[in-house]
C-alpha cells in the first residue's frame, strides 16, 4: 500500500497537481486502506446482479434509485454505474460503510453499503463494471435539468477548454490530464467521468470544494475542485456527461480493445 501510495503521489505530481498530505489535513477523515482479504475477493457477476435488482436483507434494489439499467437519475442525483471500474466502485461501497464517504444527497447509501458483505460488494462492482453500454448510454438531457431547475446548467463548449487543457490561470488541471482522454477513465485509480449524470458531477465536485466529500486519494480532487468556480463546475460538467470516449481517429472505446474477463474483476 505503500508503494502504491508513493507512486500515486509520483504520478499526481505528474499531472501537475500538488497533493494534499494527510498533515495538512487535521480535519478531514483519511480513509484506511481496504484490508487485503478485502481485496482478494473475486466479485461473481450473476449474484451482483441478484442484488441489483432484488436487493439482499436489509440492503434495497440498487435499481430502485440507479435506473434498471444503472444508468443513474438526474432528478435523485444518483450517478451512473454501469460499466465503471471495478476497483473504484468497490473502494467507494467500502467507504460508504465505514463513513469514509458521506451520503449527503439522499442520506441512503451509508447505510446501503453497511447492509452489504464485503463478498456482496464485490459481486455488484463486478456485475456493474461488466455493463459497458456504450459512453453516451447516461448523458443527461440538459434541457430537462434546466426546466427541473434545481441545478443551474452550464455551457458544454467552455467546459471542453476545461476538460481538455484545464484553466491555467486558475491552477486548474486539465480533467484528462488524470482521467484520460474526455474523462473516459484511468482504471484502476480514476473512475469514469465522461458520460456521467449532469447532476451528479456537479454534486460531488462541489462536495470535493467544500471538502464534504474527502476520500480521494491525496487530496487529489479536493485540490483541484478548490480552484474552481461554480460556473467552472456547471460548464465542466456540462461537456463531460456527454463527452465521447472515442476520437475520430480510434473508434473503439478502451475496454473493447481488453479481453472480456479483464474488464469484470481486474479494473
Ligand atoms: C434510495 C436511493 C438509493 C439506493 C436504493 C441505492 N443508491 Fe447508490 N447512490 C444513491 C445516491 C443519491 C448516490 C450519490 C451520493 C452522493 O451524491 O455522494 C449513490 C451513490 C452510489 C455509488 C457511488 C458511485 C460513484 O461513482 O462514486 C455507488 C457505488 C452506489 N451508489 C451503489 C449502490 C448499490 C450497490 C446499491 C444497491 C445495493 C445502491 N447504490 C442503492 C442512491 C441510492
Ligand atoms: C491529479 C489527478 C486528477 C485530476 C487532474 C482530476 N481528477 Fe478527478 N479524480 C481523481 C481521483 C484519484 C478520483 C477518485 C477519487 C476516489 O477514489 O474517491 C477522482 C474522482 C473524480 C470524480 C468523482 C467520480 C465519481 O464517480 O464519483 C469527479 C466528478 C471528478 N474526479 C471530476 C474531475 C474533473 C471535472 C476534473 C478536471 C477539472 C478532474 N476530476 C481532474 C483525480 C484527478
Amino acid at each position: 500500500m505503500r508503494r502504491f501510495l508513493a507512486a500515486l503521489f509520483v504520478a499526481l505530481s505528474l499531472c501537475g497537481v500538488t497533493p494534499v498530505l494527510a498533515e495538512d489535513q487535521a480535519a478531514a477523515p483519511t480513509p484506511q486502506p481496504m484490508p487485503t482479504g478485502v481485496l482478494k475477493l473475486v466479485g461473481n457477476i450473476e449474484a451482483g446482479k441478484k442484488i441489483f435488482n432484488e436487493g439482499k436483507g436489509e440492503a434495497p434494489p440498487c435499481m430502485s434509485c440507479h435506473g434498471e439499467t444503472g444508468l443513474g437519475d438526474d432528478n435523485m442525483g444518483t450517478p451512473r454505474l454501469a460499466g465503471q471500474g471495478f476497483v473504484y466502485l468497490r473502494k467507494q461501497l467500502y467507504e460508504f460503510a465505514t463513513d469514509h464517504r458521506t451520503d449527503t444527497t439522499m442520506g441512503v447509501m451509508n447505510g446501503v453499503a453497511k447492509a452489504l458483505s464485503d463478498q456482496d460488494k464485490a459481486d455488484i462492482s463486478a456485475y456493474e463494471s461488466s455493463q459497458h453500454q456504450g459512453a453516451l448510454a447516461a448523458a443527461s438531457n440538459l434541457e430537462e435539468v434546466k426546466a427541473a431547475g434545481t441545478v443551474p446548467v452550464g455551457e458544454r463548449h467552455l467546459g471542453k477548454g476545461i476538460v481538455l487543457y484545464g484553466i491555467p490561470e486558475q491552477g486548474v488541471p486539465a480533467c484528462s490530464s488524470c482521467h484520460q482522454y474526455n474523462g473516459r477513465g484511468a482504471l484502476p485509480v480514476f473512475p469514469t467521468i465522461g458520460g456521467q449524470r449532469y447532476v451528479y458531477l456537479v454534486n460531488q465536485l462541489r462536495k470535493w470544494k467544500d471538502g464534504s466529500r474527502a476520500n480521494d486519494p491525496l487530496g487529489a480532487m479536493r485540490a483541484v475542485a478548490g480552484k474552481m468556480k461554480d460556473e467552472d463546475i456547471y460548464n465542466v460538467a456540462a461537456y463531460l456527461t456527454s463527452a465521447p470516449a472515442v476520437s475520430g481517429g480510434n473508434s473503439r472505446e478502451p475496454h473493447q480493445l481488453q479481453p472480456a474477463a479483464a474488464g469484470a474483476s481486474a479494473h
